[in-house]
């Protein structure tokens, strides 16, 4: 397995252009199931992630080219071929469950092992199976798979028990094509969330209220396939300011929408980073005096759960107390022990997370336990003293496209050893 060599202290500096989003990409990539023909994606990222769930449309009868230099992404629907979504291929990423909704949508059946993912708590797909009950399908769950099957869905009224991404998004597909008008309360308000619904609006779906907890839709007979772009990634994008921040360097991050990095420009304005917007940039400058702050992860516009990981590691850098508090998985702070093999000093008390910031970041030889966490871990060596090696980076594939190349060219001193961990 590889593994990355980072020799920190390295100030970064330089333009970085933004991938296209990985969030979502993912659902907009199954909702292409919900026509027949040719749609096509730009901007699509080059991910493991990506990859696999290609793989899960191409197990379903999808005809899928994927230009990589090109980030173009061909799908060519015909006939679905429904069968168990095997666990081979939903083991490795929870979003593959987004298929239950075309599929019912389409088939009136869909057969797909429970998810996994990455392992960071529980991550249950109750409120998705429930609004897919409340819409007319029948689940029974057997040998860890999901059976779902549904004559002819038919448009409610869903109050979602908790605000749930991949729920929005998962009824949102599913009530494009079924009969009537279904409500969505307690909807999700992720721009990933907002692409999708322009997605379905292009194809010809019915659709109010996206960006807002309440989205009304009402269901068509067909929809036809588009071509379409997808928006920046919004989480690439934050992890690259945050690795600019801890090297106290200058970048510029290019083809990304700023408002929705907000939150986290917000929090790194407030510890003492200078942060200039323009129309498709954001630009990280020198630093004033700084000093500690305080997050809480929340939904969207809050901070982002994706970018609490990597937002400690700076905090270790900063002097002062620091706080984070975890509101959205109940197991997200496996990067808090290889952080403190690298000298930082960060108590946890339940879903708090205090740090004492100040020092600088020794190396050590520290392993991923998630993509974020690997990000952390990333931005931790860029400015620690000495070499870091990180173990286990096939979980930064997920979700970073072409991380180490990005990063070098900011001026990172930073490689991708190949099978260096025997
Ligand atoms: C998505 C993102 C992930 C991000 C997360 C929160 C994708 C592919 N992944 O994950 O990067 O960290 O949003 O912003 O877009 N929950 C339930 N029951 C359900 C569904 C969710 O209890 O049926 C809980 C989860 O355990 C979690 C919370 O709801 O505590 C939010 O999860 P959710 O928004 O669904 O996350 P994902 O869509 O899996």
């Amino acid at each position: 397995m590889d593994i990355y060599r980072i020799k920190g202290g390295k100030k970064l500096s330089g333009e970085v252009e933004i991938s296209g989003a990985k969030n979502a990409a993912l659902p907009i990539i199954v909702a292409c199931m919900l026509a027949d023909g040719e749609s096509v994606l730009r901007n699509v990222p080059d991910l493991m992630d990506i990859r696999t769930i290609i793989k899960v449309l191409e197990f379903l009868g999808a005809e899928i080219d994927f230009n990589k230099e090109k980030k173009i992404v061909r799908i060519q629907v015909n006939k679905i071929k429904n069968g168990e979504v095997p666990y081979e291929l939903v083991k490795t990423m929870r979003a593959s469950v987004y298929v239950m909704g075309p599929l019912l949508a389409r088939t009136g059946e869909a057969y797909v092992s429970l998810p996994g993912g990455c392992a960071i708590g529980e991550r249950p797909v109750d409120i998705h199976l429930s609004g897919f009950e409340a819409m007319g399908a029948e689940i029974t769950l057997e040998h860890g798979y999901i059976k779902a099957t549904a004559a002819a869905l038919k448009g409610t009224s869903i109050i979602m028990r908790k605000i749930s991404v991949g729920a929005t998004a998962n009824l949102m597909m599913a009530a494009a094509l079924a009969k009537g008008k279904t409500i969505l309360e307690n909807c999700a308000l992720e721009p990933d969330i907002v692409d999708l619904g322009n997605f379905l609006i292009k194809m010809g779906a019915v659709i109010s209220g996206l960006g807002t907890d309440r989205i009304e839709i009402e269901g068509v007979s067909k929809l036809n396939p588009v071509n379409y772009t997808i928006i920046p990634d919004r989480i690439e994008a934050g992890t690259f300011l945050i690795a600019g921040a801890i090297t106290r360097g200058n970048i510029t991050l290019k083809n990304v929408i700023p408002a929705h990095i907000k939150s986290l420009t917000e929090t790194l304005g407030q510890i003492g980073f200078d942060i200039k917007e323009d129309k498709n940039s954001v630009h990280l400058g020198e630093c004033r005096k700084l000093k500690g702050a305080m997050i809480r992860t929340l939904p969207f516009p809050g901070f982002p759960t994706d970018l609490q990981a990597p937002v400690m590691s700076l905090m270790t850098s900063i002097p002062g107390i620091s706080v984070v508090i975890e509101t959205i998985f109940e197991n997200r702070f496996t990067h808090i022990p290889e952080l403190r093999r690298m000298g930082a000093d960060i108590t946890i008390e339940n879903n708090i997370a205090v740090i004492n910031g100040g020092q600088k970041l020794s190396s050590a030889p520290v392993m991923m336990s998630d993509l974020r966490a690997g990000a952390a871990l990333i931005i931790a060596a860029l400015g620690a003293k000495g070499t870091t090696e990180i173990r286990r980076i096939y979980h930064s594939d997920r979700g970073y496209e072409k991380l180490s190349e990005k990063l070098s060219g900011l001026g990172a001193d930073i490689v991708r050893v190949k099978g260096g961990n025997p």
